[in-house]
């Protein structure tokens, strides 16, 4: 479901403001200190700001709020006093997204906002507002604020083009919640074909959709082995921008190719899961909404980069055509693996798809973003991505990217001495990583690295942080949209 807030940028005094959009609510700023801002505001109050705040033993925290009415024009309304600590992008999107989920049953809200990243507060306000529900009756429960007018230290026009960055970046991660909040009953790799489909559409991207005939005829023998025990068969989605085609003028700067992991349901195939670590596996394709979303958003950013966004779909089921422990795959481009456990299917479907990127499309860097491995959740929980890298500087700037965007990743070594996890005694590799080495988030990069040659090459395994159990800040229960904002940052600086 889209973000059905809107945000925008307004001048004048925050007094005009409000009568004008007839504001039930209107907010300014505390930094931390507390310190009380001057507005006009305070001119109706019986007693000081600073007085309010000590009253509340406010300390001007982001996520902090403290409340009055307050007369502005002839109507009573809510006065917010919301915490930005030191006004850092961190502080402004956390602001922003305790101010939306204040504002949640109102129309609109008037914001006085500080100097700086107002992308940041836009994105933390509208994220926050985001919600994903099938069917529930209307009314039930409080609806996301309609309007939030931001009024912007430094004016209108010169807020205008971070707030469209900040709605960009917002808007791209609510598609990657959507697609992986999806149900599975509904949501097949045939569905996220057509979703992609639709979205290139939109998004003046070209696409092509491989189907099994397809993917049988070319090798692509991951995908159809992981897809083979589903009666909804797999799919490969490509999607590529151009930025000539978005207007920009000469060569473009390097050629991107960004890979998702895209199990529409995992259900762990043969090696069945347990119900408990079944049930929330309609999100094993975050990795792929990632991917679709950013290039949603490529254009509007301007990126420069040629990018191409490679989605491995398949469902992993069991039944008398599933794949089964001790098969042997042969991936596209011939390296086979040895399947010792049916449920880490998704390094066979990205197995594919990175030696297609490699053999066939002539990259200059791939990053794979996917819900690899329960090890990676242990190691870093649910705020963490783990990152893994061939590249020193790729490392880096992703990981300065996902900081800057509040999407931390945090580096794990590609350990030479594990890489016998892998060995197979019938096939390349193998598939799970030998008992007596831990590490499986580790093993599993190593396994993906076999595909990428010598290819600058990075993958996010998302585990964690792509879905949540709670609401927190701009982040909402259920899938998170992780990995969109920071490679959109990494895209797009
Ligand atoms: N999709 C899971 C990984 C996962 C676990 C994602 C928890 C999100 C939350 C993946 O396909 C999987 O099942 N991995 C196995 C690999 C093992 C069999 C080598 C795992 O992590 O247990
Ligand atoms: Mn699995
Ligand atoms: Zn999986």
């Amino acid at each position: 479901m889209p973000i059905e807030t809107r945000l925008r940028a307004v001048g004048g005094t925050v007094s005009h403001a409000a009568i004008d959009l007839g504001a039930e609510a209107v907010a300014v700023p505390v930094r931390k200190g507390p310190q009380a801002p001057a507005t006009e505001l305070a001119e109706s109050l019986p007693f000081t700001l600073d007085e309010l705040l000590t009253l509340h033993d406010a300390k001007g925290e982001p996520g902090e709020i403290v409340s009055a009415q307050v007369r502005v024009g002839d109507k009573v309304r809510e006065l917010l006093l919301y915490g930005v600590g030191e006004a850092e992008p961190a502080d402004l999107r956390k602001a922003g997204a305790a101010l939306a989920r204040r504002g949640r049953g109102r129309d609109a809200l008037v914001a006085v906002v500080p100097r700086g990243d107002l992308a940041a507060f836009t994105e933390g306000a509208l994220l926050a507002s985001y919600t994903f529900k099938i069917g529930a009756p209307p009314g039930e429960k409080k609806k996301a604020v309609g309007t939030v007018a931001v009024l912007p230290e430094e004016g209108p026009d010169a807020a205008a083009p971070a707030i469209e960055r900040g709605t960009v970046a917002a808007r791209a991660t609510a598609l990657a919640r959507d697609l992986a909040n999806t149900p599975s009953r509904e949501k097949d790799p045939s569905w996220l074909a057509g979703e992609a489909e639709r979205i290139a559409a939109e998004s003046g991207l070209a696409v092509r959709v491989r189907g099994e005939k397809e993917l049988v005829e070319e090798g692509f023998g991951g995908l159809v082995a992981v897809g083979g025990g589903s009666s909804r068969p797999p799919r490969l989605i490509e999607l590529s921008y151009d930025p000539r085609d978005a207007g920009a003028s000469g060569e473009p700067e390097r050629h991107v190719v960004l890979v998702g992991k895209g199990i529409t349901f995992d259900s762990g195939g043969l090696s069945l899961k347990p119900n408990d670590n079944m049930k929330s596996m309609k999100t094993d394709m975050a990795g792929g909404a990632t991917v679709i979303a950013v290039m949603a958003a490529l254009r509007d950013l301007g990126v420069r980069a040629r990018v191409t966004g490679l989605i491995a779909a398949a469902e992993n089921m069991p039944s008398g055509s599933a794949m089964r422990p001790g098969d042997v795959i042969a991936h596209y481009g011939g390296t086979t693996s040895e399947v010792l456990n049916t449920d880490a299917e998704g390094r066979l479907v990205l197995a594919d798809a990175l030696a297609y990127a490699r053999a066939d499309l002539d990259p200059d860097v791939i990053v794979d973003v996917a819900t690899l491995t329960g090890a990676a959740k242990v190691a870093l929980g649910l705020r963490y991505g783990a990152l893994f890298s061939n590249d020193d500087d790729l490392a880096a700037a992703l990981t300065r990217a996902g900081t800057a965007a509040g999407e931390p990743v945090w580096r794990l070594p590609l350990v030479e001495d594990y890489r016998e996890a892998i060995d197979s005694d019938v096939a390349d590799i193998n598939n799970t990583g030998r008992g007596g080495y831990g590490a499986g988030s580790i093993t599993a990069a190593l396994f993906l690295r076999e595909f990428v040659g010598d290819r600058p090459w990075a993958h996010l395994d998302i585990a964690g942080p792509g879905r949540s159990t709670s609401d927190d800040a701009e982040i909402t229960r259920g899938a998170t949209g992780f990995g969109a904002r920071l490679l959109l940052g990494w895209l797009a600086p």
